[in-house]
């Protein structure tokens, strides 16, 4: 990838002149079959401008939860566009609604009490479900009926890639019918900045403009485009070993007095464990393995590890005999 940088060819992307830039969006689009692609600075900035262009100031968006957009995104949705989020809670625990939860929490235009909803965000993978995957049948069958009610539906797919590996469907399939994807070119697949949002070409070019306003126009950004054509260009069997580590971390990790996880739920290549049993805080768990070199982030009586492409499989072994260490 740094190779790739060094050498990319660059001009000024603001004016569309960056042939680097543009191959990348061009490649998006063709790999998610989209009529378009806009290159942005990262999945937040991604998915903030995609519900912008989907929406009118006080409409609401109903959404999972325990997503990205609506957790982590310090409520840029009602700074910049305006809306309201109606979360709804996965009964089953993955973080994937199923059509019967969003329409109970969907609004029709036209009360003079309600908000009406202006949008549907979904996210695959889920990354607080723990890596789970909705499947291309499931995310097609809520937005035709979402279609049926006139609303949008934008996918936080910052690991669709992922999500791709593990069901052996390609992201095109896996995000057929929505009308804008936002994917990360960091994160699993790897390049050090960027993401990519796609959708039809109006959709597109309506973000371009909300990417300017937000200060996203990056000027010779083709340096780091080529980063990511490097990573959408590497071949998918690179993320089934992540997700191979990953399953060995859970197996690991099971094994370990204290600690609570079915490795059979890990699909992808997050690992979400539960340490109340240890007698210990995960803030406290997870400085004694940064000490040894392992980066884990705490959130509650949870821990959360991430595999990628600079993780290998003897890197689990360290990771667990980190941990086993620690709690013994
Ligand atoms: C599901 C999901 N969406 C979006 C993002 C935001 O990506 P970025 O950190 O590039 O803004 C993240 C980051 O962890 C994420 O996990």
């Amino acid at each position: 990838m740094r190779a790739a940088m060094v050498a990319a060819d660059v001009g000024d992307d603001v004016y569309g002149e960056d042939p680097t830039v543009n191959r990348l969006q061009e490649l998006s689009a063709e790999i998610f079959e989209k009529e378009a692609a806009l290159f942005v600075a990262s999945g937040t900035m991604g998915n903030q401008i995609a519900v912008k262009v989907h929406t009118r100031p006080g409409q609401e968006v109903v959404i999972e939860e325990r997503t990205h957009v609506f957790n982590y995104e310090l409520a840029m949705s009602a700074v910049l566009a305006g809306i309201l989020f109606r979360t709804v809670a996965s009964e089953n625990g993955t973080g994937h609604l199923t059509w019967p939860e969003i329409e109970k929490a969907v609004r029709a235009p036209g009360s003079d009490h309600s908000a009406e909803t202006g949008l549907i965000c979904l996210e695959n993978s889920h990354n607080l479900g723990g890596g789970t995957v909705m499947t291309a049948e499931h995310c097609g069958d809520i937005c035709g009926k979402a279609h049926r009610l006139d609303i949008p539906v934008h996918l936080d797919g910052a690991r669709i890639f992922n999500a791709s590996a593990a069901t052996g469907s390609t992201v095109a399939e896996l995000t057929r019918d929505c009308d804008s994807v936002q994917f990360c070119l960091s994160k699993g697949l790897g390049a050090p900045v960027g993401s990519v949002l796609v959708g039809s070409r109006e959709f597109i070019t309506e973000a371009h403009l909300w990417r300017k306003r937000m200060g996203g126009g990056m000027r010779q950004a083709g340096i780091i485009a080529a980063a990511g054509i490097v990573a959408l260009t590497d071949p998918a069997d690179r993320l089934i070993a992540d997700h191979r580590n990953a399953r060995r971390l859970a197996e690991g990790l099971a094994g370990i007095k204290g600690i609570a996880v079915d490795p059979e739920q890990v699909v992808t290549n997050i690992v979400i464990f539960d340490i109340s049993g240890t007698g210990k805080g995960s803030d406290e768990i997870c400085y004694g393995l940064k000490a040894e070199g392992v980066l884990a982030s705490g959130f509650g009586s949870s821990i959360r590890m991430v595999t990628h492409r600079d993780v290998s499989e003897s890197d689990i072994d360290t990771a667990v005999g980190a941990l086993h260490r620690f709690l013994s």
